[in-house]
């Protein structure tokens, strides 16, 4: 008999910990996966949740087990398993079914598949879902793109299973198609230049202040009681604390400096250039990425060339004072290069992205959760059409208030050889931007220079081009 109300594909870790959390919210969940050893070992580990969960061995007895219309939550790795589960899927489902991607997809792939299924009769909603394993489990943030008729069906166990803000659900309706996957794209891009900027202030004091990882992590937990309390700064402060079994060392100086990436930074780069809005903490982030993954190159570098010599130090405490500064103004420039870049697409792909409910459901359960997005969400709520978040008073203010210490940490660590990519990318951002005369003009020059492609003049109107003797 069919009597389960939602069904998900793909019990790795995200599918199979949203599965229990729907069953956990009284569901009724079918569930498949394709290597049915896994389905029985999920089911077999289910506990009191088996009784809500009917596991399938074949895709039809689980499209059998799912009372019509169908929700399907698709949760496998984001490419063409993705497509392969829709081809599989379609013939066995019935008009007013809904299938619903929960991967990390590629807005792009989602706009096309939104295509393909158009005149199927069946539905199609892509939906980003943030907050890793514990997310999953006990309530991600969710993000989703389509037909708002198709969000009202699905709204009730959506907004069940997602985290609650103070009560609130982190789970809305963003706009059609691929908005969903889209924000969470740049939702990955935050996280990528987060991630990256709390590296280098990391970095700072390992290799400048030459403090331990307690020592350091002792500054993270300070600072997640002040304007940067965080949910990544928390793990920070924890990863930090840990120590090796083995060694008895603390576990991060024992972690190979190489970090992997799926995929989403790379998007959220590559979007931005795409529109023409600068996202240049993101792109650092993601360039910085590559970077570390290159090591052999990077140890044959310094082989070559040594390291810096060290250009004096100031006194810890004020180091450290301005780390926390830097470290909430290059977030000001990431969040507000993020907010653009959506900005941007919601008018390119007509989403009409609702950039307040985007920060207030990135409070809670999501990865770049934190007491800033909750600041990020009022200042939309007084101006939902700012500009920039920089121009929003209260961000104004606080740029004004820890630029300086920004400024201070760039330029001690580009004297003393340290890497800070991200925030110096964060500081080239600002001063650009609140510089009313740039030096584009002598850009305009140079291409009317050599490629007559004139240039405007301030004092006339229209195209002009330069007497440049002949050579031009
Ligand atoms: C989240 C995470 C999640 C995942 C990323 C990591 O919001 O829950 O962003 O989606 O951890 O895929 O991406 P990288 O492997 O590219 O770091």
């Amino acid at each position: 008999m069919a009597e389960a109300e939602i069904g998900v594909i793909g019990l790795g870790v995200m599918g199979a910990n949203l599965a229990l959390n729907i069953a956990d919210n009284g569901y009724h969940v079918a569930v498949y996966n394709r290597t049915t050893s896994r389905t029985e070992a999920f089911a077999a580990s289910a506990g009191a949740l088996s009784e809500r969960i009917t596991a399938c061995a074949t895709l039809e007895d689980f499209v059998a087990a799912i009372r019509p219309p169908r929700p399907v939550i698709i949760m496998v790795k984001a490419g063409e398993a993705v497509d392969e589960q829709i081809a599989a899927l379609t013939p066995l489902m019935q008009a007013n079914d809904i299938i619903i991607d929960a991967g990390n997809a590629n807005f792009r792939d989602t706009m096309r598949r939104f295509e393909a299924l158009e005149g199927s009769g069946l539905t199609f909603i892509g939906m980003g879902v943030s907050g890793g394993e514990e997310g999953a489990r006990h309530g991600p943030s969710i993000m989703v793109g389509g037909a708002e008729t198709a969000w009202k069906r699905v709204e009730p166990v959506l907004t069940a299973i997602s985290a609650k803000y103070r009560g609130e659900p982190c789970a809305a309706w963003l706009g059609e198609n691929g908005a969903g996957h889209f924000v969470k794209t740049i939702h990955n891009g935050i996280e990528y230049a987060d991630m990256q900027m709390i590296a280098e202030v990391y970095g700072v004091m390992r290799d400048h202040l030459m403090m331990d990882a307690p020592t350091i992590a002792a500054v993270f937990s300070a600072w997640s009681t002040g304007p940067l309390d965080s949910y990544l700064i928390d793990i920070t402060a924890e990863v930090l604390k840990v120590h090796d079994a083995a060694t008895g060392r603390p576990i991060v100086d024992i972690i190979v400096d190489a970090a992997g990436q799926k995929g989403t930074g790379r998007w959220s780069a590559i979007e931005s250039q795409m529109m023409g809005v600068p996202a240049t903490a993101i792109e650092a982030a993601v360039a910085a990425r590559s970077l570390s993954a290159m090591r052999a190159e990077r140890a044959r570098a310094e082989k070559a060339f040594g390291l810096p010599a060290q250009q004096g130090r100031r006194n810890g405490q004020e180091v450290i004072a301005d780390l926390e500064s830097a470290l909430l103004a290059g977030k000001i420039a990431a969040y507000a290069q993020g907010f653009a870049v959506m900005a941007a697409a919601s008018r390119e792909f007509g989403w009409n992205l609702p950039m307040q409910t985007i920060a207030r459901i990135w409070r809670a359960g999501c990865i770049i959760r934190s007491r800033f997005l909750g600041e990020i969400a009022t200042a939309f709520g007084t101006d939902p059409d700012v500009p920039n978040l920089t121009l929003a008073p209260a961000f104004s203010k606080m740029i004004l208030d820890t630029d300086a210490g920004l400024r201070r940490i760039v330029s001690e660590a580009a004297l003393n050889g340290l890497p800070v990519p991200a925030l110096s990318s964060a500081l080239a951002y600002f001063d650009t931007y609140r510089r009313a005369r740039g030096t584009a003009n002598l850009i305009q020059a140079q291409r009317d220079f050599f490629g007559a492609h004139g240039f405007a003049r301030l004092d006339a109107d229209g195209e002009h081009h330069g007497p440049w003797g002949g050579q031009g």
